[in-house]
């Protein structure tokens, strides 16, 4: 089965063929970052219209580099949610179109459960149950994984999501955004130990977070610097490194309980900041003395793209769920209201 998968959640245009069979043939990614950059954010109708700008080439790159025609597809997978409600129309615009046209079952996937299921696409997947960190933008969960569509929440963010308080933090530091990738780089020349910053909410029981007291601590951090007139590059660098630390080692004391919790041996990691080398690095070497695996995707696929769509969209289209004529697009759209995989998904999820 050759699933077209579209992502159009945010501020990337993604685009994948996944083949259920020989797997992933090809992936195409048009990121809007440097158009949103001098805004310090996404702006909403900008990546909107660039979504439909990019869209359509991208569909035609991803075919002509997998050597297939439209002809050759199966069904179409688009991200129905969460995100920009016009970003999401975008996609599933085009997704309904292509398939109304070509005559293919058509499914809006859920955002989340594409990160979710993004480490599925690397050479050593992990098997059912998992314990799942998802770490983006716009979200900070554990969940318990029995099988696609059996999500258990364990734990969530009361405020920030992991990412948000990266991206803001990135601000306070004078760095541009997506703040992640940068706050992780300037961390690098960070001195260990200047600073301590909390660990929100590990003293006492439970498995949800909150990180925006973090964001407040950090904040006055900066602010006293710069009123000492110490806010100087190494500054900044042993900011960046006390906040980094302080995110890791919140997610890992999180992560821990998780897994002694649950019983489960094995912990997958998703989202942007599932990419970051210090969460994998801390998380690894609390799995190993519980001796428990962590899975996660390639850097590529723990930010947003096309082929987790299509990998997510080919197990529910093959399973025989499908959308009917209607363009799904739910700006928010809980992960734990999916329907396992056996079940016919029900309609009425439009807004
Ligand atoms: O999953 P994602 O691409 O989009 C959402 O669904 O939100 O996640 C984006 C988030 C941003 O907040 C970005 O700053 C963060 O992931 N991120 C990182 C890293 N790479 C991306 N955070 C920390 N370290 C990174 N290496
Ligand atoms: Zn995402």
């Amino acid at each position: 089965m050759l699933i077209l998968g579209i992502e159009t959640s945010c501020d990337e245009t993604g685009v994948a063929l996944y083949d259920s069979e020989q797997g992933l043939l090809a992936h195409a990614l048009f990121s809007q970052i440097d158009m949103h950059a001098d805004y310090g954010g996404v702006v909403p109708e900008l990546a909107s219209r660039d979504h439909v700008r990019k869209l359509l080439p991208l569909c035609d790159q991803v075919l002509s580099e997998a050597g297939k025609t439209r002809a050759d597809m199966d069904g179409i997978a688009y991200t129905a949610g969460p995100g920009l409600i016009g970003a999401l129309m975008v996609g599933g615009s085009v997704a309904h179109s292509l398939g109304f046209a070509l005559g293919l079952p058509v499914l809006g996937v859920h955002h989340m459960e594409g990160h979710l299921l993004a480490p599925m696409l690397e050479d050593n997947p992990p098997a059912f149950p998992f314990v799942a960190l998802l770490v983006s933008g716009g979200h900070t969960q554990l969940v318990r994984v029995d099988g696609i569509g059996a999500y258990q929440m364990l734990g969530e963010s009361v405020d920030d999501a992991a990412g948000e308080a990266f991206d803001k933090t990135a601000k306070m530091l004078g760095l541009d955004y997506p703040g992640g990738p940068r706050v992780a780089a300037l961390a690098e020349q960070g001195t260990p130990g200047r600073y301590r910053f909390p660990r929100p909410m590990t003293d006492r029981p439970g498995l949800d977070f909150s990180f925006s007291g973090l964001k407040t601590f950090t904040l006055n951090t900066v602010n006293a610097a710069r009123e000492a007139g110490d806010l100087n590059d190494q500054t900044r660098a042993d900011i960046a490194l006390a906040f980094e630390a302080a995110v890791v080692d919140t997610l890992t004391i999180k992560c821990r309980r998780a897994l002694e919790q649950t019983g489960c041996k094995r912990l997958v990691i998703a989202g942007g900041v599932s990419a970051n080398k210090r969460l994998r690095a801390g998380l690894e070497k609390m799995a190993t003395k519980l001796k428990a695996g962590v899975f996660y995707a390639r850097p590529e696929f723990c930010t947003d793209n096309g082929a987790m769509i299509a990998y997510a969209g080919a197990q529910r289209l093959k399973a025989g769920q499908r959308d009917g004529e209607r363009i799904v697009a739910v700006p928010r759209w809980p992960m734990n209201t999916l329907p396992p995989i056996t079940e016919p998904r029900s309609e009425g999820l439009v807004d």
